[in-house]
């Protein structure tokens, strides 16, 4: 109650002048005098009143600053549960960069105690190697006054492990401008710089890669022009020849010019393949596709004593896409089918139209299979399990076809075979769709 302190003593002052006046008047039988008496109480009275307002003052204040008190309790109290429960380490140092607080996070991060690591030097953790470098920059960053900074370290877990951390820190001076202490966060980012490592080495090894296939591709294009310009000589005075042969060279000759039109269809498939192309999205068919890069890779798949046999629904299955990256996804997989048969065998290219509108294109082989372990890194990029391979073929296809909204999907048995299905978005579908779209405008 706030009147509590005045009511109880200006009630305690009352009794007191009730029992002194008892005593003098009643006791001691002196003569009443009222004027002095009504003073005399009325002085006792505020003398009371005023003593209980102080009470009542002192006991707010002590009121107020003990909630205040809870308050900051309570803050204190939440500020720990954050700094104890967030995944970053928190710590502050003193001048030296000696540890006075870390969070739960520390242990960890680094295996060691926060007990054990309290009043040591941060730099202690930071690898050996790594320290001197570091140094150097917290003294520049000292000297030139700044309150920020942020750096990478690397630091070795008590089991030895070496982690990487980013490093926040907010350096703290006096009004001389000395150096008091830091406060800051370390946040683990090993997974990135792993991934940013590997990415570079990655990067690396394909621009390794890409220039080697640059160059072949280039040899590649220099020899098919090389080669094309003597075939059309020969071709033309085979022609002339055959105006004045028999009926036998004559015959011999048809297989010849047969023989000649497939040298030049492979020539320009290569040309085709060794040029950079640039990419040219338009309606193509598949079949048409599909079937000349079958014919293309026969010749191979002859050598290797294997059969390519195609099976189309229709003359004509449109997609819409890249003809020449296309054909270089095809290419792949049926190198990899034959490659994956080295004793022979049957390799079917199918093409259909499924009844939700897709054109499905199937490569199915009776090659080795793959285990279960090769199917789940299949299309990372450099997996391979040939010892001339660059584990790129299928990388490359998988970007393609993402490009071109296509999916892929491999179903594949241990000794058995491999069969690769493609789906894309049938062109007609879409022709049609667009014509819809431009009715209803
Ligand atoms: N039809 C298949 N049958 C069995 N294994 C296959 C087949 N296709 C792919 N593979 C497996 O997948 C791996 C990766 O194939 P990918 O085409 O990406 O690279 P590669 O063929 O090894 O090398 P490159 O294509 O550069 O010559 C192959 O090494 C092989 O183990
Ligand atoms: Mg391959």
């Amino acid at each position: 109650m706030k009147f509590r302190g005045r009511i109880i003593s200006v009630l305690i002052c009352l009794l007191i002048v009730i029992t002194w006046d008892f005593i003098y008047y009643f006791v001691l039988d002196y003569p009443i005098h009222i004027k002095v008496d009504l003073v005399f109480t009325l002085m006792i009275l505020f003398i009371g009143y005023y003593m209980g307002k102080y009470y009542d003052r002192s006991d707010e204040m002590l009121n107020a600053f003990r909630k205040s008190e809870e308050k900051v309790n309570l803050l204190n109290e939440e500020m720990q549960h954050v700094l104890q429960s967030i995944d970053e380490v928190v710590f502050h140092t003193n001048s030296v960069g000696e540890f006075q607080f870390l969070n739960k996070s520390w242990e960890d991060y680094t295996g060691y105690t926060v007990n054990e690591s309290l009043n040591k030097t941060a730099l202690h953790f930071i690898s050996l190697n790594e320290r001197h470098e570091i140094q150097r920059l917290l003294r520049s960053s000292i000297d030139k006054k700044r309150e920020k900074m942020k750096i990478d370290i690397s630091y070795q877990k008590r089991d030895g492990q070496y982690r990487w951390g980013e490093v926040n820190i907010k350096l703290n001076y006096n009004s001389a401008g000395m150096l008091i202490g830091t406060v800051g966060t370390i946040s683990d980012i090993t997974e990135r710089v792993h991934n940013e490592e590997e990415l570079m080495e990655m990067n690396e090894t394909l621009a390794i890669e890409s220039q080697k296939l640059s160059v072949a591709g280039q040899l590649a294009a220099g020899i098919a022009h090389e080669v094309r310009n003597p075939l059309t000589s020969i071709n033309g005075f085979l022609q002339l020849m055959r105006d004045e042969a028999d009926e036998k060279t004559k015959d011999y000759l048809e297989i010849v010019f047969s023989e000649i039109k497939r040298i030049e269809l492979v020539l320009s498939e290569l040309l085709i393949l060794a040029k950079p192309q640039s990419v040219t999205y338009k309606r193509i068919n598949i079949v048409e596709t599909l079937d000349h890069v079958s014919k293309l890779l026969n010749t191979n798949a002859i050598l290797y004593n294997i059969d390519i046999q195609t099976h189309f629904q229709k003359k004509e299955l449109y997609i819409r896409g890249d003809e020449n990256q296309l054909k270089q996804v095809f290419i792949n997989i049926i190198k990899n089918a034959i490659e994956a048969m080295p004793h022979g065998g049957n390799i079917t290219i199918k093409a259909t139209l499924n009844q939700d509108n897709k054109v499905e294109v199937t490569f199915k082989d009776e090659g080795i299979g793959m285990k279960k372990e090769v199917l789940e890194k299949l299309g990372e990029p450099f997996f391979t399990t040939k010892t001339k391979g660059t584990g790129l073929g299928l990388t490359i296809c998988l970007r393609i076809l993402r490009d071109h909204s296509a999916d892929i999907r491999v179903q594949s048995e241990q000794g058995e075979g491999t069969s690769f299905h493609i789906h894309f978005d049938a062109a007609q579908g879409i022709e049609r769709k667009k014509r819809e779209y431009v009715h209803n405008q």
